[in-house]
């Protein structure tokens, strides 16, 4: 099998179903600190895979935009929230739209910057942990470029003591994501210990040893 690098990694984790990242409720960081969003904004879901968390931030008023390589789990976010989506091709990409939700099937890191940017915000859950570090600073530096100066963007964190070569969610330190987004302040807004709060409470599907973190990357000046 290929690596988490290359979309044929993730087309066969979905077409085998080995998708224990999903949830089929919103994610609960979310629900609980989507008031850091500025309101009714553009918000950028990178790797959104089939997340409900798009359709619950356009009822909340807010104008998701996804990004997923695999059309299958892209179609099927639509199909979850019973909608039909319009499809155009741009820029050698598919833009699906209904509902108020928009999602580009495309590799985030082919997608030309202009078909998505600027947007007033982002979300990241289980993105950046799902690529190699050797990929994670081209991810981050293009959230940057995206995300508007007054923007705002959230991002769920995993740090574990497993190696890279176990492959993903990876291990991502508080250092890194301070050197990854400045110089926008970030701000620590959560921390969950998955050793005792594995089950009900663990957004990640991980048993192992880990602490998930939600953060604020802040607005510039
Ligand atoms: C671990 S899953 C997380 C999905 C979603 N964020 C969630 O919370 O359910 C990572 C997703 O990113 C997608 N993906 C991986 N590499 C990608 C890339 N280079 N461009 C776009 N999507 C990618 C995968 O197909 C997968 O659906």
């Amino acid at each position: 099998m290929t690596g988490p690098e290359h979309p044929a990694y993730w087309r066969q984790r979905w077409a085998r179903g080995e998708t224990g990242w999903h949830l089929d409720e919103p994610n609960p960081w979310l629900v609980a600190h989507a008031s850091h969003l500025p309101g009714g904004g553009r918000v950028l879901v990178p790797l959104c895979g089939r997340s409900r968390d798009l359709a619950w931030l356009a009822r909340a008023g807010w104008h998701p935009v996804g990004i997923e390589v695999v059309e299958d789990a892209a179609r099927g976010l639509f199909r979850d929230a019973r909608l039909v989506p319009t499809e155009r091709q741009v820029s050698g990409a598919t833009h699906l739209e209904a509902g108020g939700i928009e999602v580009w099937v495309a590799d985030v890191f082919e997608l030309a910057p202009s078909a998505v940017g600027p947007v007033d915000a982002w979300w990241d859950r289980a993105a950046l942990v799902a690529l190699p570090a050797f990929l994670r600073g081209r991810y981050a530096e293009r959230l940057r470029r995206w995300l508007r100066p007054e923007g705002r963007g959230l991002l769920v964190t995993l740090e574990h003591d497993e190696p890279e070569r176990e492959g993903p969610p990876f291990s991502v330190s508080p250092d890194e994501v301070v050197a990854s987004f400045a110089p926008r302040p970030v701000r620590l807004l959560g921390e969950l210990d998955l050793r005792t709060a594995a089950g009900a409470n663990a957004t990640h599907p991980a048993p192992r040893r880990a602490v998930e973190r939600l953060w604020l990357i802040d607005a510039l000046g």
